[in-house]
């Protein structure tokens, strides 16, 4: 296998987008990476995109991107993960330029959600039909009754979900891209409404739109479009159940444990070696039982790691430094690309007000579902 590399990204900001159709989001965030990369045809185009069929009525996204992009012809291909496509879409360029099958890959997540009308249903769809979704519960709930199990085997409190919301929405208000640019407090995030009891309006990721895009390319080959890479050191893709009452237990990830331990091997290192994470806080819970499964907090113990600053900014290791899916927004098949750009920018000291200073080794971990789906990356700077 050859060493991979990014060396470009570009990225609509995230929110509701009316003015831009599912087709705009993607020529935006596409153009930008092709510009900052000084180039303007590549061999393959990965999609990212989990319903664009039911959000839009728009499927065959790989063909209509590569014609609006101007690169009809290219090796064109939509992935789909539910909301973790956008992860899986990277690994499977990751996969095209270490293979050797192309020399450059351009890889777009996006999602088009606020057109649609009925998009809790449409999410629901990435849940179990037959055992779940036939008796009435959806995401919000699925992830209810993950909180309530931690809860119960860790003593894990409404205030701990809630500290999670607040370090990830003060993080997100330094990002220029993020949907929701304020912080909140405590108090604030307590007295939302209920969505789905203990998980309240504030400790939900939001409806968005948006599109992120990277530029892959062999290791040995990116100085052709940058002078500062960041190389793709490793890829972990794992499963679970889809249906949580086939689950080991509910209160822990095994997908993304999995997915985890698969990436860890790969690059030779282990969790302590890691600087900076962008992990899947769908809802304040997933954080929790994800920062858990990778590894960068002792089980059972990541309900206070928000509140002590271990995982927040400044702490030992800064999660979500972009907002989070919390903050930032959750454009469902964009999240996985954009979570590889602030690893990207962080690697790179481009990150601004929210620069974790001195790394060069960052992690993602995208999450499909109610974790029936992750996938790993970690990151190096050359
Ligand atoms: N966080 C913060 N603010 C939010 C928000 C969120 N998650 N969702 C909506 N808001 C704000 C809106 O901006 C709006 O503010 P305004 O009145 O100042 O304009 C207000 O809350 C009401 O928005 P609305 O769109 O009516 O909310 P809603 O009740 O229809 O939806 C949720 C709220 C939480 C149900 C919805 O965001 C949701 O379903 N989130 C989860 C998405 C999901 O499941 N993703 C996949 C994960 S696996």
């Amino acid at each position: 296998m050859r060493d991979v590399a990014i060396v470009a990204a570009g990225m609509t900001p995230f929110g509701e987008l009316w003015h831009a159709s599912l087709r705009d989001l993607c020529v935006e965030a596409a153009m930008e990476a092709l510009k900052n990369a000084k180039t303007d045809q590549v061999d393959a185009l990965f999609v990212g995109n989990m319903s664009g069929g039911q959000f839009v009525g728009q499927e065959h996204l790989g063909p209509l991107f590569a014609d609006q992009l101007g690169m009809s012809g290219v090796a064109a291909m939509r992935v789909e993960s539910a909301c973790a496509s956008g992860g899986t879409a990277l690994r499977a360029a990751f996969a095209e330029i270490a293979s050797g099958l192309s020399e450059t890959a351009l890889v777009v997540g996006v999602e088009k959600m606020t057109d649609a009308t009925d998009v809790t249903e449409i999410l629901a769809t990435a849940a179990d039909q037959e055992n779940e979704v036939y008796h009435g519960i959806t995401f919000p709930g699925l992830y209810a009754l993950i909180a309530r199990a931690h809860m119960q085997a860790y003593g894990t409190t409404e205030e701990d979900l809630s500290w999670v919301s607040v370090k990830n929405h003060k993080q997100g208000a330094l990002n220029p891209k993020a949907q929701f640019r304020r912080e909140v407090t405590v108090e604030e995030v307590m007295s939302s409404s209920m969505v789905s009891d203990p998980l309240r309006l504030l400790h939900c990721s939001p409806v968005s739109d948006g599109a992120a895009a990277v530029l892959l390319c062999p290791l040995k080959e990116a100085k052709k479009y940058t002078d500062r890479p960041v190389k793709i050191l490793a890829s972990g893709l794992a499963t679970d159940s889809m249906a949580l009452a086939d689950r080991r237990e509910l209160a822990s990830l095994d997908a993304v444990e999995r997915s985890a331990r698969k990436a860890y091997k790969m690059a030779g290192m282990g969790p302590q070696n890691m600087q900076v994470a962008e992990v899947h806080d769908c809802f304040a819970i997933a954080e929790i039982c994800c920062v858990e499964a990778l590894g960068l907090v002792e089980k059972g113990k990541a309900g206070s790691a928000a509140r002590t600053g271990y995982t927040a900014l400044g702490g030992c290791i800064p999660v979500n430094t972009s907002g989070g899916l919390k903050s930032k927004g959750h454009p469902v098949g964009a999240t996985g690309v954009a979570q590889a750009i602030e690893i990207f920018e962080q690697l790179r000291e481009e990150a601004g007000e929210r620069q974790v200073e001195g790394a060069r080794i960052g992690l993602t971990q995208n999450m499909g579902g109610s974790g029936a789906s992750s996938v790993v990356h970690i990151f190096q700077k050359v």
